[in-house]
């Protein structure tokens, strides 16, 4: 769901950009965040709690909770609804970017 027409925002968010999440490619608008992008292309599940793997998203929108974290271009644990997305941004579940996860063993 993207709002098109807006009084306030107007012509905000017409221009579209490409994100990655986990090697797939996804349209966003430039002024969107990271959180909005994805509830946008229908994903909601941005990656599961570390202790009891269940499944986190948005919860408060507005960077308090931390429900939201994920791997932003390498960098781990940012928050999704206060990142803005880029163009050509890779994005990765909290839980799946190799490059970061891996056990106490190094696999
Ligand atoms: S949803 Fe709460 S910090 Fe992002």
């Amino acid at each position: 769901m993207q709002i098109i027409n807006h009084p306030v925002l107007e012509d905000t968010v017409n221009d579209e950009i490409t994100f990655h999440l986990d090697g797939k490619s996804f349209k966003a608008y430039k002024g969107q965040t990271v959180a909005a992008a994805l509830m946008a292309n229908d994903i909601k599940k941005f990656g599961h709690s570390r202790k009891l793997q269940k499944s986190r998203g948005l919860y408060c929108a507005n960077g308090r909770c931390c429900n939201c974290f994920m791997t932003i271009d390498g960098l781990d644990h940012v928050l999704a609804c206060m990142t803005l997305v880029e163009d050509n941004m890779r994005i990765s579940l909290n839980n799946s970017d190799p490059d970061i996860r891996s056990d106490r063993d190094g696999n």
